[in-house]
């Protein structure tokens, strides 16, 4: 069966996600429409994944740029409305937790559009992250949802989701971590910044960390106290920019600030580094797999395998620098990986998808 599936793509973290189950789909014959929303732009925050991961050019970009949650939401969902109706899809492909992703399945459930979600049933409980209520709100949409991690299908249970319409597929997010991973030149840092030592990569976008000045002022003094005792890259996410810089983040000469990364040059330095310090999602699950150690600075995270699977441990802005110490210390973890992170997330998800559409009622 050839069916149509529209990609929604929005920010940084779907590009990466969505490239294996577009590749794998592009092998079983389907006719697939790529719609960026833009909500991301810059050339590094957009651009260059759709050249390094191989994706197709988007076939529309709706430009809705940066706003306020309620704008940019709304905007996209009155674009892709029209979207949808000019050229309505046998199914529409979410990705992960964004602003895109929730206005997206908006769009399509009030169409009556079928809706697939890839990473499903992640939950952080924090109800005053954005990120958990689009992650709630888009499952609760979609009709089929393809889930990362085992702890996600009880949650979905719990709200109600059949389990029928449930798939532990693994995590795409690491299909294109293996996919690309000869790639990652872990001399990346010394041939590129001079350092002949060790080191750590800090990533930090969250509005919780990087929005208000005195929680900036926090973790700016935190990473010059790791960067007293290790070099620190910071691949600053624009988001932070401004807050983190009027903070004094420049100020120690062994913090090297740079723009965002590519996505080959990020796992570069990531896959030389000695410890990581972040707030992303998918940089614990990548650091997961890379073994190495990770030092979320979050209270929570909607993504525990990382913890109990892998190098990944939450850490607050008193304890980092030390824990930081004493990761670069201990070097690199060892242990058993989180079920099905093995680089097929993207045939699984293929496979169970036209299988699906196959059998469904018109
Ligand atoms: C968004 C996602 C977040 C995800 C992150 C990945 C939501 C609610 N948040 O956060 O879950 O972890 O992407 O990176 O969807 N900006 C630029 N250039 C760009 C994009 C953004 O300068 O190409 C700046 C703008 O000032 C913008 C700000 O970054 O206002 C925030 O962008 P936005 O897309 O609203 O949220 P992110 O913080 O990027
Ligand atoms: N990433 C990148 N360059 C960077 C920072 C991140 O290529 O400078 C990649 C990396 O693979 C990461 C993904 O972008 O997992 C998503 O990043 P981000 O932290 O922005 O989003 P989140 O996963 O927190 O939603």
């Amino acid at each position: 069966m050839r069916a149509s599936i529209t990609h929604v793509l929005g920010a940084r973290p779907n590009f990466v996600k969505a490239a294996p189950v577009i590749r794998a789909l592009a092998a079983l014959g389907h006719e697939q429409r790529i719609i960026h929303t833009g909500q991301h732009y810059d050339e590094k925050m957009s651009d260059i994944f759709f050249v390094q991961l191989g994706l197709p050019e988007p076939d529309v970009n709706l430009g809705v740029g940066s706003g306020s949650h309620g704008k940019m939401t709304a905007q996209i969902l009155a674009k892709l409305e029209d979207e949808f109706v000019e050229h309505r899809p046998d199914v529409v492909m979410l990705y992960g937790d964004v602003n895109s992703t929730v206005a997206a399945g908006l769009a399509g459930v009030k169409l009556g559009i079928r809706l697939a979600h890839v990473e499903a049933g992640l939950r952080s409980f924090d109800t005053g992250m954005p990120e958990e209520w689009n992650r709630r709100l888009t499952d609760n949409m979609c009709d089929i949802l393809f889930a990362t991690s085992p702890e996600a299908i009880g949650y979905l249970a719990q709200e109600g989701r059949p389990p029928s319409a449930v798939h532990l597929v693994g995590n795409p997010m690491i299909d294109t971590l293996i996919a690309n991973l000869d790639k990652f030149d872990a001399s990346y840092a010394s041939k590129t910044y001079g350092l002949d030592g060790k080191y750590v990569v800090a990533t930090l976008h969250r509005p919780a960390n990087v929005d208000t000045p005195e929680r900036a002022a926090e973790l700016v003094k935190a990473l010059h106290q790791i960067a007293a005792q290790t070099d620190v890259i910071f691949p600053v996410h624009p988001r932070g920019r401004a807050t983190l810089t009027k903070a004094g983040l420049l100020d120690s000469p062994r913090v090297k600030v740079v723009d965002p990364l590519g996505y080959i040059e990020f796992m570069s330095l990531v896959r030389g580094a000695a410890a990581i310090v972040t707030d992303s999602g998918g940089v614990q699950e990548e650091t997961t797999l890379l073994r190495v150690p990770c030092l979320t600075l979050r209270p929570n995270t909607e993504r525990p395998i990382t913890i109990t699977s892998g190098s990944n441990r939450l850490v607050t802005v008193d304890d980092v620098a030390g824990l930081a110490a004493k990761a670069v210390h201990d070097g690199p973890y060892d242990g058993e990986l989180p079920p099905l992170w093995d680089g097929q997330a993207g045939p699984r998800i293929a496979r169970i998808l036209t299988s699906w559409l196959e059998n469904a009622d018109d």
